[in-house]
């Protein structure tokens, strides 16, 4: 797949970069002339993921190794993109987890974990990366949700609440950082295939041939298809555009006739 962006002399960041959306955006940006923050909390994977990007562009990758729970790091990780490139210009904000089961058994633990990594995470990158741009002239932040932020499926309430709330969170943050020049989006990915949904496939939760027949493109997507959607987003090409979540599901979310 080509792309025709081109974010030379950009600094980008990205979270959840050592696997599946947040790899492939990270290879995306590369491809496309970033200097690039990986950032994971999977430090063997951010290894791995760093040196084969690194070979498409030589030392532009950098790995770093954390949670984005925790605000010491996602702090440091903004900072280490400003010392390197001298701004923080994009923000892939994509790590998160799915923390699927049944309503009625779903463990305290899990939800909690759910909402601690998929919403308290993705605000602490934000804001982080937030202030940095807003002392630095602007920049664009796109915030994984997913389509499950915009419709419903059952066993999902960890998931679905989350994402629904990471999609009002970008919302709010666009409107109060337009004035700053800081575009906050969100991509909405629908049925993927990554390392998450290959997991949900094994625990028998995702039946690969029931989804094919569910979606009305036919087929999952690649992260590929995923990320060349957020790069719009994170590119000039969408300078005009934010506080939206952009659904790439091959039309799953508009389809509801069987
Ligand atoms: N794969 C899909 O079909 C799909 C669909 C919709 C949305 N999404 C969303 O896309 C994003 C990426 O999903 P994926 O399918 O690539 O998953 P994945 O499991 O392949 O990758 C997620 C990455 O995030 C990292 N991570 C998890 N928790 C973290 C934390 N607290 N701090 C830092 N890194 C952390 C993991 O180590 C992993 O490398 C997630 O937000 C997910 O909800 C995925």
């Amino acid at each position: 797949m080509t792309t025709s962006f081109d974010f030379t002399g950009r600094t980008a960041l990205v979270t959840g970069a050592a696997s599946g959306l947040g790899l492939a955006m990270a290879r995306a940006l590369s491809k496309s002339g970033a200097r690039l923050v990986l950032f994971d909390l999977d430090g063997d994977g951010l290894a791995k993921a760093a040196a084969e990007l690194n070979l498409i562009r030589p030392d532009s990758m950098t790995p770093f190794t954390g949670s984005i729970t925790d605000q010491s790091a996602v702090k440091a990780a903004c900072d280490l993109a400003v010392e390197l490139g001298g701004g923080l210009d994009i923000v892939m904000n994509n790590a998160g987890i799915a923390g699927n089961a049944p309503s009625l058994d779903l463990e305290e633990s899990v939800w909690r974990n759910a909402v601690d990594v998929n919403l308290t995470g993705t605000f602490l990158m934000a804001q982080a990366a937030g202030r940095v741009m807003a002392a630095n002239g602007g920049g664009s932040i796109i915030n994984t949700a997913s389509m499950y932020g915009v419709v419903a499926a059952p066993e999902r309430a960890a998931y679905c609440a989350t994402k629904a709330a990471v999609v009002a969170l970008t919302k709010v943050l666009a409107i109060e950082w337009a004035d700053r020049n800081i575009r906050v989006n969100a991509i909405g990915p629908g049925y993927v295939r990554t390392a998450l949904t290959e997991t949900l496939v094994e625990q028998g939760r995702l039946d690969l041939d029931a989804l094919n027949a569910r979606v009305p493109a036919g087929r999952l997507g690649t992260p590929e298809e995923i990320a060349t959607a957020a790069l719009f987003l994170a590119s000039d090409a969408s300078a005009y555009v934010t506080g939206q979540t952009l659904v790439a599901d091959g039309g799953w979310s508009s389809y509801s006739y069987l």
